[in-house]
């Protein structure tokens, strides 16, 4: 399959970007080879311009440097601009009702991208609100991440369907949406995590059948080596995720000393597997130094397309965008 060649939906009918889950695969191939596209222009030094006179709210309720940044520079890239908003700083943050927000935010601006803890509260702002609402990580899912993610494996590899992804470590929100991401593309996925640390059963669920629709495979097992074998791709994450903060030191006897991607991974994996991180990542953790600095890493391609994914997404649901 080549995205550069993607023959383009007729229209583009989500209106938001809540979970992965609710996108086909037209819809997310649409997506990336609006991003492939972006991204060339970008690179050529052409203007872009539909977001013009738009303007998006950012909230976050957690740190970010990628998300922030990206969303930032991608809305004024394409003519708009972004309203940083810090929960520590808004109402939302003192207790009032997201309802409310949402109305509220609606009648000013043109899209909401959010970070936040409760994928309730994403799901509430695009019940109560008018306006396109972005899920710039919650939980239990990373929706903007999967893209840059999907985009970055397409831009090495040449291709998607047919790929095999593994994932070592916690069944977070990085494991959930690459799973959907991933099985929606008929990438065979296969997590390793501790016991205790499984992905949810029911995001398990919804990808297995995603990749049953693809006759691709999603599993989960405990044996990293296990989940890396054959994979075309490594990925990984933290062991505690923003929030679990509390739980670092319980968290770390869990996955200490066997979720790591090492040399052992990448020796069972394809000799040209590429591994990828969503960052921030903690060396000598979940990653050796040896790997995410060595010749298989591409984390800053990863992190740079963040940028052109997150631009095609606003594109799509803020800007009209047709290609
Ligand atoms: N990967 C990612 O979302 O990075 P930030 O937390 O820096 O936004
Ligand atoms: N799982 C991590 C991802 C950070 C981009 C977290 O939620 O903190």
């Amino acid at each position: 399959m080549n995205l550069a060649q993607y023959k383009p939906l007729e229209t583009f009918s989500q209106k938001h970007l809540l979970t992965l889950q609710d996108w086909s695969e037209d819809e997310i191939l649409h997506c990336l080879s609006l991003a492939l596209k972006i991204k060339a222009m970008q690179k050529r030094g052409e203007a872009q311009t539909c977001l013009r006179g738009k303007m998006l709210a950012m909230i976050f309720s957690k740190s970010s440097t990628r998300t922030r940044v990206s969303f930032e520079v991608g809305t004024t890239q394409l003519g708009g601009t972004a309203l940083f908003l810090s929960t520590a700083d808004i109402q939302l943050g003192r207790g009032e009702p997201i309802s409310d927000t949402a109305q509220v935010l609606s009648r000013m601006v043109d899209g909401i991208m959010i970070r936040t803890y409760k994928q309730s509260d994403l799901e509430a702002l695009a019940k109560y609100g008018s306006i396109p609402i972005i899920n710039g990580l919650t939980d239990e899912f990373h929706p903007c991440q999967v893209l840059a993610d999907l985009l970055t494996i397409y831009e090495k590899k040449g291709t998607l369907k047919g790929l095999k992804l593994a994932f070592v470590g916690d069944g977070n929100n990085m494991a959930h949406s690459l799973m959907i991401g991933c099985s929606k593309l008929g990438i065979d996925v296969a997590i390793a995590s501790p016991d205790g640390y499984k992905p949810n059963p029911t995001y398990t669920a919804w990808a297995v059948a995603n990749a049953a629709a693809q006759g691709s495979r999603v599993t989960v097992c405990t044996d990293p080596l296990e989940a890396c074998r054959d994979a075309d791709v490594l990925y990984t994450d933290v062991w505690a995720s923003m929030g679990q903060e509390g739980e670092a030191d319980v968290r770390r006897k869990a996955f200490e000393g066997v979720y790591q991607i090492n040399d052992a991974c990448l020796s069972v994996a394809k000799q040209d597997a590429i591994f990828l991180h969503c960052l921030p990542a903690h060396r000598g953790e979940e990653v050796t130094a040896q790997v995410i600095d060595g010749p298989h890493s591409v984390i800053f391609d990863e992190a740079e397309n963040r940028l052109h994914a997150q631009k095609a997404v606003m594109a799509l649901l803020m800007g009209g965008i047709r290609l």
